[in-house]
């Protein structure tokens, strides 16, 4: 029995249509997990569809495949009608995919990496969220989350673009949640610190980046991906009904937490 299985009813997305983007490994792969486990039939988008097929394979509720790739500009739309033309409607969206390479000193970057990093971690999860909220009014309501980093809230040399843009995205789901919400579509956000995937590889690879990012978490440890995606199968379920324009961070203690200033005792 997985976590998921053993604290919540395995009943409640029941019915539900949840799309996660990004679903092919890390948050993406878990935030599936936890959600067909609790019910839900899971449509699983990414790039490739051999990976995609590999995590569907493993989870209940016959899960659909979508191949997309989150960076063209015609994505959002293609992949509502797909999802539509396979399930019927969407309840829940996960805008997980993220990442880029526009990361370094800031005078370095080039700009179709930026272009890039843009299109997938602000673009896509907005123009998604609008399409699919849309069709969620009309059908009485949904939830909308997506994933953004700590790094939106705190400044840190080399990521200038990437913070303003998970900056961006938890400025638009507020707007997002006061626009959709009079037609009972919730928005929020989940924040991760570092969390061990291959995206967070950059610091738990590197032991002293790792000793020095968690000397600031009070919890004391990296972040997992199930850790990441019990905080969104909260927001997708009737337990968040009346939770909106949220942003709730999951990184252990990271983002509320100065360094010490005391001597060490
Ligand atoms: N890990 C961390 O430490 C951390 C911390 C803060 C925030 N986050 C955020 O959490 C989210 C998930 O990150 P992760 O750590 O799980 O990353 P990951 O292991 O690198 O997985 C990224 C996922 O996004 C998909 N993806 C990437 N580019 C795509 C594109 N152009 N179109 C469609 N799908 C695309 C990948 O699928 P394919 O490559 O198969 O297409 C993969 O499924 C991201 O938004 C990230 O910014 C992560």
């Amino acid at each position: 029995m997985t976590l998921f299985q053993a604290t919540h009813p395995a009943s409640q997305l029941s019915g539900k249509n949840v799309v996660v983007t990004g679903a092919s490994r890390g948050i993406g792969a878990s935030t599936a997990q936890a959600l067909a486990d609790a019910g839900a039939r899971v449509i699983l988008i990414g790039r490739f569809r051999e990976t995609l097929e590999n995590v569907a394979g493993g989870l209940p509720n016959d899960p659909v495949t979508v191949v997309a790739d989150l960076s063209d500009p015609a994505a959002p739309r293609a992949i509502v009608e797909q999802v539509k033309d396979a399930v019927g409607t969407i309840d829940v969206l996960v805008n997980n995919a993220g990442g880029g390479d526009a990361v370094g000193p800031t005078h370095t970057l080039r700009s179709e990496d930026a272009d890039f990093l843009w299109a997938l971690n602000l673009r896509a999860p907005v123009l998604l969220g609008g399409i699919v909220a849309h069709d969620m009014a009309a059908n009485g309501g949904g939830s909308v989350i997506s994933i953004s980093s700590g790094l939106s809230q705190q400044g840190m040399p080399g990521v200038s673009l990437y913070s303003a843009v998970k900056g961006g995205l938890e400025a638009a789901t507020r707007s997002l949640a006061a626009e959709w919400g009079p037609s009972g579509v919730r928005f929020n956000v989940v924040s991760p610190g570092v969390t061990r995937t291959e995206l967070g590889s950059w610091i738990t690879a590197d032991d002293n980046a790792q000793r020095k990012y968690l000397e600031k978490v009070p919890l004391g440890r990296i972040g997992e991906p199930d850790d990441v995606a019990a905080a969104v199968l909260f927001l997708a379920s009737p337990g968040g009904a009346y939770v909106t324009g949220q942003a709730i961070a999951v990184d252990g203690g990271w983002i509320t937490t100065a360094p010490t200033l005391f001597p060490s005792t």
